[in-house]
């Protein structure tokens, strides 16, 4: 028995490991009574909760139901027939006629990583808006292209200023790349993403835009505007699963990544390579990496859940029930603080009324009502919630439920706020 640890472990690591099950398990099968304390795990159930923070927000039950259709390769005919619909329906969801049009197979991150590997170069002067915690995160991806940032900042809550872009387009007449975030979702602030493309490109410029949080939630027009290259994610306006990051290049885009001095540094998000699978319709494909088949059916039917409402529709609904729970917080009494001028109604930012818990209310939203609200991100951590109204979860029922739960936890909490107007104020809205 003595050299059962020697019998065992073919390496020093698992010898130690069953020495160590041998001297705290007294027993003939110490090793085996050890592993069948922890093995009986069953499958994970997740609870039901409305999900109402900054992303991930509720998924279409079509969406889930597509999750589980069968699995295809990833060069089967009729997958590939639905990368085909998959890149049309992203073409309209972006307003682009841009061929290269697909979805990253990997989360909102890795697309804004796509854009900045393949747009800039060692050297490249980057002209970085700062206004928010995504504005920076595309800061550290300027630097670490080997690009020279030129950072704009405003404060958190206003949108990008034309100005100060202007400004420093000015006193940098080499900059290459103008890049900004569409819809902050720390802030709630929407910066103008039309009148920023033509500031840089009245300068030269390309643009790599943000819109993680705008596409399928507010006014987005990739093309009329003349955005250079673009990305999204999934789990926030389109009523997907979190993961996938569609992305866009214009033509000019496309020119400086083909007239590049140096290779993309990264090799999974070179699109030169991702298009050998991604391409034209009728192409021969190659493999470049194992699609995420199943995840991109569900992208698949959020896109066409979108095309059946309309983009339209979709920004309309945003608009209306972000009206309809801005009228039941204000009813209640309590504040917005982002400019109407530039608020993102699928992120309401709400400040927390004085002498109140920002956890334990959150904390009771969870318990009682299963309803996730977001914290406050950075600057806004502990004054502010962000309340998510993105997607399917944009929605009266979920309006509704959301003024009622705060309506309760807080008047119990004591807050000074008005109790039982606040639902009664947002159906107003729909009527
Ligand atoms: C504006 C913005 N950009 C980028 C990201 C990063 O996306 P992901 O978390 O999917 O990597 C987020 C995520 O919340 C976001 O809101």
């Amino acid at each position: 028995m003595a050299c059962l640890p020697l019998a065992l472990g073919n390496t020093r690591r698992h010898q130690l490991y069953y020495g160590l099950i041998y001297a705290v398990f007294p027993g003939p099968q110490r090793g085996l009574n050890f592993l069948e304390r922890i093995m009986p795990i069953a499958s994970f159930t997740p609870p039901v909760r409305t999900l109402m923070g900054p992303g991930p927000s509720d998924i279409h039950p079509r969406v889930l139901a597509a999750l589980s259709k069968p699995t295809l390769g990833h060069l089967d005919p009729a997958f590939i027939g639905m990368m085909d619909e998959m890149k049309t329906l992203l073409q309209y969801a972006f307003q682009t006629k841009n061929e290269m049009t697909m979805p990253v197979s990997a989360p909102g991150s890795a697309g804004m990583e796509c854009c900045f590997a393949n747009l800039v170069e060692p050297g490249d002067t980057v002209i970085v808006c700062k206004n928010g915690v995504f504005g920076m995160r595309m800061l550290e991806n300027v630097e670490r292209c080997g690009g020279k940032a030129v950072v704009v900042e405003d404060e958190w809550g206003s949108p990008a200023s034309p100005d100060k872009v202007a400004d420093a387009l000015k006193a940098n007449p080499d900059a290459k790349i103008v890049a900004f975030v569409h819809a902050e979702t720390a802030t709630g602030a929407r910066s103008d993403a039309q009148a920023l493309t033509k500031l840089a490109h009245d300068h030269g410029a390309l643009v790599i835009v943000d819109a993680v949080t705008s596409l399928g939630g507010i006014e987005l027009k990739v093309d009329e505007w003349g955005i250079d290259a673009i990305y999204s994610g999934s789990q926030k306006c389109l009523s997907c699963t979190p993961g996938l990051s569609p992305v866009s290049f214009s033509a000019a885009a496309q020119d400086k990544i083909k007239n590049r001095k140096t290779k993309v540094q990264s090799w999974f998000l070179d699109q030169t390579l991702v298009m050998g699978y991604w391409a034209e319709a009728g192409a021969k494909r190659a493999y470049h990496h194992t699609a995420p088949i199943n995840a991109l059916y569900g992208l698949h039917e959020a896109l066409v859940l979108l095309q059946d409402e309309g983009l339209e529709n979709s920004w309309k609904r945003h608009a209306l029930n972000h009206q309809a729970l801005k009228a039941g917080l204000e009813a209640m009494g309590l504040e917005l603080p982002v400019d109407p001028a530039c608020r993102l109604p699928q992120l309401n930012v709400v400040k927390i009324p004085d002498g109140i818990d920002d956890g334990a209310v959150r904390t009771a939203l969870l318990q009682e009502y299963s309803l996730e609200i977001g914290a406050g991100l950075g600057a806004g951590a502990g004054k502010v919630w962000r309340i998510g109204l993105m997607g399917h979860a944009s929605s009266k029922k979920n309006v509704i439920l959301c003024l009622t739960a705060l309506d309760s936890v807080l008047t119990r909490m004591g807050a000074p706020i008005k109790s039982s107007v606040g639902a009664q104020a947002a159906l107003a809205m729909y009527s």
